[in-house]
């Protein structure tokens, strides 16, 4: 689809958050690798992806690969030459209007599908496998013929497993469980084109500016847009990673041997692992890494994390004498009055926290403080914390607990046991095992 040059009407007042450094293309690309100093290769006849062009469609695939369209080129991943379309997808028109994967745990033969829009037709591929041909209003009924983005939003972060269609001012938004279309107009989102769904963010691409909004709300939060250049590609001489970065890089680099604060994962399934006012999203592994700071997802946090648990519904933080609680929907929203102090909140009068945890279906709420684990029932009141157990690890970084164990996380390793009690029994410890490997997806 053309570029629309000079007819943004961008709201740039509301909202959350920040986009941050190195954007991680596949599983595969390691973290040295996006963050060396080498230029995209440029090839003759090939057009460069830092010209400032823009994109026609954006969309991930199967394997997590981000793809970038524009006339007959695409490039894959975040770094990397053009290439032809026509070379990984034979059968597809150059200069395609719209792209996406879709989310649709209900129907397996088109859920992680590829569908690529041109006109009034659509093209289904599952990675590079032909899957149909099809009239975009056979298809998606009530979405119209040249689109200018499309983007997936899944249950979760949508009401229902859903897809966003972008024309001129219109956002189309169809439930493909109830398969309504439902039209909006939201002022800071209009002329897509290209649009993307990247781990639980969402962008409308105009030209090489993009910006980021709240698929529930439309709202687009501050200092937006901001050029691609500088987040979805290196560039030389560009890119917010250029700016100091030497302090921090441990933080950011998943792979590192910085330890992490605290790891928990939510009611809906969404896990992280904390680091320093940063966290890593673990269960969108597959469409790869990046460290956000954790005010874009819960307001008003910031800094190092001591202990973090979720129950009821609710995400709990503890940090040194304060509790912030916030209800857990799609997004975070902070419960009104918080934070407040955990003494009165838990009944944990120390401001030594070094974990905490509480295991699925339980209200034990369990305490790691130096080589003491208490426990405190959440459903009584008043909250008082139980006597302790000592543990066989004299200090610990955080702990978690699922289905399978309690994991507690010390420096560069992780020691599981089969359950709390196992950990206040255990006169040993068990066989430690490698954060890096088995939860952040490194090497080693
Ligand atoms: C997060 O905190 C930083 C400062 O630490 C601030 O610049 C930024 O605006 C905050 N973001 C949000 C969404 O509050
Ligand atoms: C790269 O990722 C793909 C898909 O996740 C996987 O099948 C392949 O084994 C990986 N290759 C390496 C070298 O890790
Ligand atoms: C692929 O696309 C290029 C550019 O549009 C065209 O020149 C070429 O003939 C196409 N190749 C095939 C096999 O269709
Ligand atoms: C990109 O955004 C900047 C403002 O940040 C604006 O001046 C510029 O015109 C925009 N470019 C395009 C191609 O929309
Ligand atoms: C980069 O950060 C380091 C450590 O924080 C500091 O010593 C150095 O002066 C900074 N360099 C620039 C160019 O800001
Ligand atoms: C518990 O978490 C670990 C580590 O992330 C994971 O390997 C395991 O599958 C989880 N167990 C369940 C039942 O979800």
């Amino acid at each position: 689809m053309k570029l629309l040059l000079g007819v943004l009407c961008l709201s740039s007042a509301l909202g959350l958050s920040v986009s941050y450094p190195w954007m991680k293309g596949h599983p595969n690309i390691t973290y040295d690798e996006m963050t060396k100093d080498h230029q995209h290769p440029i090839i003759a006849g090939f057009p460069n992806r830092c010209d400032g062009l823009g994109f026609d469609a954006i969309t991930l695939d199967e394997l997590g690969v981000t793809y970038f369209f524009r006339d007959e080129f695409v490039w894959k991943g975040f770094r990397g030459p053009a290439e032809l379309i026509n070379k990984t997808w034979p059968s597809l028109p150059g200069q395609i209007d719209a792209a996406f994967r879709m989310h649709h745990k209900n129907s397996l033969e088109q859920h992680d599908r590829m569908f690529f829009f041109k006109g009034n037709e659509v093209w289904q591929y599952y990675g590079t496998v032909p899957e149909g041909k099809f009239l975009i209003h056979d298809k998606f009924p009530g979405i119209p013929d040249n689109l200018g983005a499309a983007t997936e939003c899944p249950v979760g972060e949508c009401g229902m497993d859903s897809v966003f269609f972008f024309k001129d001012d219109t956002v189309y938004m169809l439930d493909l469980i109830t398969n309504t279309v439902k039209e909006k107009t939201w002022s800071g989102i209009q002329h897509c084109t290209a649009a993307l769904r990247w781990m639980d963010r969402y962008y409308c691409f105009q030209g090489t500016n993009f910006t980021r909004f709240n698929p529930v709300s439309g709202e687009v939060p501050d200092g937006y847009p901001k050029d691609a250049r500088d987040y979805f590609m290196r560039c030389e001489g560009r890119g917010h990673w250029s700016k100091n970065r030497t302090s921090a890089d441990s933080i950011y680099n998943r792979c590192s041997k910085r330890p992490f604060d605290e790891f928990n994962e939510d009611e809906l399934g969404r896990s992280y692992a904390f680091r320093e006012g940063w966290y890593f999203r673990l269960d969108t592994r597959r469409d790869g890494w990046h460290a956000w700071p954790v005010n874009s997802t819960w307001p008003s946090l910031h800094g190092k994390i001591d202990g973090v648990f979720s129950w009821n519904n609710k995400m709990y933080f503890i940090q040194g004498s304060q509790l912030f609680i916030y209800k857990t929907g799609a997004l975070y929203t902070l419960i009104k009055g918080y934070p407040k102090a955990v003494s009165t909140e838990l009944g944990i009068h120390s401001t030594d926290v070094d974990a905490t945890f509480i295991c699925p279906g339980s209200s034990l709420l369990y305490v790691i403080m130096g080589n003491q684990l208490q426990s405190v029932n959440l459903e009584k009141a008043p909250k008082v914390l139980g006597s302790g157990f000592r543990i066989s690890h004299t200090h610990v970084d955080g702990a978690m607990c699922n289905a399978s164990g309690v994991y507690l996380f010390v420096g560069t390793v992780f020691y599981k046991y089969d359950s709390p009690d196992q950990l206040a029994t255990w006169l040993n410890k068990p066989v430690p095992q490698n954060i890096a490997q088995h939860f952040m997806s490194c090497p080693h």
